[in-house]
């Protein structure tokens, strides 16, 4: 039976690497929010082994309770050629919390962008199959109502932001780009105080790579997204820093980093906890209200950056060391905090 409430966070550590980031976040969690209840549930790869579902019932139940959702990446080779995929699970979970809005901040030094990726409708979740000759097809569909959700969503963060908004489509082959181009176009007098240019998706990875820095909030659909955040975290800084937090109208959001399981460093202690521990800041901020403490939390993980990086960064720090310099950082905080107010 399914104990998760409104107070508990619920923690899906997932595959490969998953369990050893999400140990991490979970520690940082529990020092900074003492009061919270972390719940642990399987998903991908560890519950199919476990129950033969990516998604079993009740870890979707425990989800649809929780406040939020903190989840690690899943995905194993194992599972390579099976019917049944770790990542499925994921989808399953996005839908079926409705979480549509999937924010991708990327920041480095000049840099400072945020991906807001459409995430429950495109060719990830359109039809799917075989035909009799062979043939083999995936279908991109959206309806006009998701492209404005995620569109509204898009338009309010660039006011709240420089007040700039590049919305990336395929308008030039695409119907899907073609709607989702006049849906933002219909939107806009709505947001004067948001300038809006249109951009097509190659060039959109072009100016990604090569002159990130005059983007602000660049919004696209589902498969766009997925690749443009991975691009945008190769330029600020790597996938091991970059988080996410994908957002419904209401019900718990899922807060995992950009990054996959990385069968190729799993298992070596050696991963970054950066992307998980800044999702979990995202998390305490968009899913339990606390701004505060997620703040002190991404300060104590940009400290251990400098101080103590692991090897995707240059350095040779452990994933349980990285972990360990951001809870002594917040405990820093913690005893300078404490002399000030007394
Ligand atoms: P990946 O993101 O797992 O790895 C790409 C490269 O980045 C690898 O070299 C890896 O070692 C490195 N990397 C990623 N995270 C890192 C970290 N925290 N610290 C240091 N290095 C890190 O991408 P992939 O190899 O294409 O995918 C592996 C599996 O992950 C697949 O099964 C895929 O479906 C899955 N996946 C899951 C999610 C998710 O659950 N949200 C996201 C992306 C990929
Ligand atoms: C991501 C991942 C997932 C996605 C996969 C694992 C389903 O690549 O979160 O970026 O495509 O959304
Ligand atoms: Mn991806």
């Amino acid at each position: 039976m399914p104990t998760a409430s409104r107070d508990t966070v619920v923690l899906l550590p997932g595959d490969g690497i998953g369990p050893e980031v999400a140990a991490e976040a979970r520690l940082a969690l529990e020092a900074l929010v003492p009061e919270v209840v972390v719940e642990e549930h399987l998903i991908g790869g560890a519950a199919i082994r476990a129950t033969g579902k990516p998604l079993p019932d009740e870890t979707l139940e425990a989800c649809v309770a929780a406040a939020a959702v903190l989840k690690g990446p899943v995905g194993d080779p194992e599972f390579d050629a099976a019917d049944v995929r770790p990542e499925q699970g994921l989808l399953a979970l996005r839908a079926a919390l409705d979480a549509y809005a999937n924010l991708r901040p990327a920041v480095l030094d000049e840099i400072d962008v945020l991906i807001v990726r459409e995430l429950v409708g495109g060719l990830y979740f359109g039809e799917h199959g075989v035909r009799d000759d062979g043939t083999v097809y995936d279908t991109c569909e959206y309806h006009p109502h998701q492209v404005e959700r995620i569109a509204r969503r898009a338009f309010r963060l660039a006011q709240s932001r420089t007040g700039r908004l590049t919305s990336v489509d395929k308008a030039n082959v695409l119907e899907t780009s073609r709607l989702w181009r006049r849906v933002i176009d219909q939107l806009a007098p709505e947001y004067p105080d948001v300038r809006v240019e249109h951009m097509l998706v190659d060039n959109a990875a072009m100016q990604l790579a090569t002159t990130p820095g005059q983007f602000d909030v660049l919004v696209t659909e589902n498969m766009f997204g997925d690749i443009l955040s991975d691009l945008a975290a190769a330029v600020t800084g790597g996938l091991g820093l970059a988080p996410s937090a994908s957002l419904s109208d209401g019900g718990p959001g899922i807060f995992e980093p950009v990054h996959g399981s990385a069968p190729d460093i799993a298992g070596r202690g050696v991963a970054n906890p950066t992307a998980m521990l800044r999702s979990t800041a995202l998390l305490l901020e968009h899913g339990l209200g606390l701004r505060a403490e997620a703040e002190r939390l991404s300060g104590a993980v940009d400290s251990a950056i400098a101080a103590v990086p692991t090897p995707d960064l240059g350095g040779t720090a452990t994933t349980a060391e990285f972990g360990a310099a951001v809870r002594e950082q917040l405990s820093v905080d913690e005893r300078a905090g404490a002399t000030y107010r007394a």
